[in-house]
């Protein structure tokens, strides 16, 4: 189980990796486009010293990887021989390295969650053929496009001005929370309609009709509170509606290219749980100044993680569990005391907000009360409370 609210900072494919399945609520990536280009940010910005590479050949992807499709995902394999046989090899490299991580994307999606990859036309029309292959093909539920009005134009063709957002439902029994948008009448006068409320604003009346699946927000301008100069930065309002569609509060947001951290900033802000990975170190930083500049108030601190975490759900969890049971022969590493199974929990002997690892070596069993007292605290803490409070002998504490 991976704390909430974590940032990683790492490759997401090994992090991932690591991650218990169905886990999570909602996955929101935004991943490089291909664009063929050298993303950096200016100079002097909050972002300044962030920079990531959009360009992409074999030399991106593992040789293992394309092994392993071809072994256990034959369709998946056939998607992207194609990409490669009709956009070339950066396209099929680029495949590639999305594959290998939509899979574990996956995986650790519970099976009420929801994926939204943003993309471009650029690639979009083949990540959905991968993601046809990974989520099933049944499992499509929009594209959407996400208009913007903002950048420059070209000569030879319309101009560009959207990007595509691909949305999947891991399966059937996926959460999705209608939303509404304002439908102004023709006339912009009030149709009196008997069955429908009407409403006036500074354009007209209108009525309020199921959202649809063009977007028009605003890109975050050059002013706004909200720029942290990040190349790439998504406006917050965009994450907040994605949350809002398709989460409940308290539920766990996932964003393995989370870039300045605005779909973390946007889960935070809707009282979501969130995890999110970068490769730079920047995201780190991003975040505590934008919580502190942008939200104010009371938000959750935030844990930074440079490790790679190790799955300790299912089989690995029972394993441990037993393993200890024997090692600490059936006794409370706390308390002392004599407990059943059962009753155990798995502790982080050193917690992970304090850099504390999935590994055996920082693995214990508590009872579930010492578990509780003992929170993110050091052992030592946990021992000296209960020889204060008589529940330990100070000759047994030694032990
Ligand atoms: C398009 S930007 C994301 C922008 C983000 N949505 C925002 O609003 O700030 C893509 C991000 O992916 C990160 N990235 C690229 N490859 C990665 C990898 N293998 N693992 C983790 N992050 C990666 C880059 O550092 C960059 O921040
Ligand atoms: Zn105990």
């Amino acid at each position: 189980m991976i704390k909430t609210s974590t940032i990683f900072t790492g490759d997401n494919l090994p992090i991932m990796r690591g991650m218990d399945s169905e886990s999570v609520d909602l996955i929101y990536l935004d991943p490089p486009f291909n664009s063929n280009r050298h993303y950096a940010a200016p100079i002097g910005s909050k972002a300044a010293g962030a920079a990531f590479k959009d360009v992409w050949t074999y030399e991106d992807t593992d040789d293992a990887w394309w092994g392993e499709l071809a072994d256990a995902h034959p369709v998946l394999y056939k998607v992207i021989d194609g990409a490669g046989a009709a956009g070339g090899k950066a396209d099929k490299a680029y495949c590639i390295y999305m594959a290998v991580r939509l899979l574990e994307i996956h995986r650790v999606l519970k099976s009420t969650g929801s994926v939204y990859l943003h993309c471009d036309p650029t690639m979009s029309h083949s990540l959905k053929l991968v993601l046809d292959a990974i989520f099933g093909h049944d499992n499509f539920k929009n594209e959407i496009v996400w208009f913007y009005k903002s950048g420059g134009a070209s000569k030879k063709h319309f101009a560009r001005k959207h990007d595509t957002i691909l949305f999947y439902a891991k399966t059937v029994a996926t959460c999705f929370n209608v939303q509404k948008e304002k439908s102004y009448n023709r006339e912009l006068k009030p149709y009196r309609f008997k069955d429908v409320d009407e409403y006036q604003d500074e354009v007209g009346w209108h009525t309020l009709v199921n959202m649809k699946d063009v977007w028009q927000i605003d890109m975050v301008g050059r002013t706004s509170k909200e720029r942290t100069g990040y190349p790439t930065q998504k406006p917050l309002k965009l994450l907040q509606r994605i949350i809002k569609s398709s989460s409940n509060e308290g539920d766990v947001i996932l964003d393995p290219f989370c870039g300045c951290a605005t779909a973390c900033m946007a889960a935070e802000s809707l009282q979501r749980k969130w995890i999110g990975i970068d490769i730079s170190p920047k995201a780190f930083e991003l975040i505590n100044v934008r919580l502190k500049n942008e939200l104010g108030g009371i938000f959750s601190s935030v844990i930074h993680r440079t490790d790679i975490p190790q799955r300790i759900g299912g089989q690995r969890s029972k394993d441990i569990k037993h393993i200890l049971f024997g090692q600490q022969e059936g006794l409370c590493n706390g308390c002392k005391s004599v407990f059943e199974f059962r009753n155990f929990e798995l502790d982080h002997i050193i917690a992970h907000d304090v850099g504390g690892t999935d590994d055996d070596s920082n693995l214990q069993l508590l009872c579930g009360w010492c578990n509780r007292k003992k929170g993110n605290r050091p052992m030592e803490n946990l021992i000296a409370e209960l020889v204060r409070e008589g529940i330990l002998r100070k000759e047994d504490s030694q032990r």
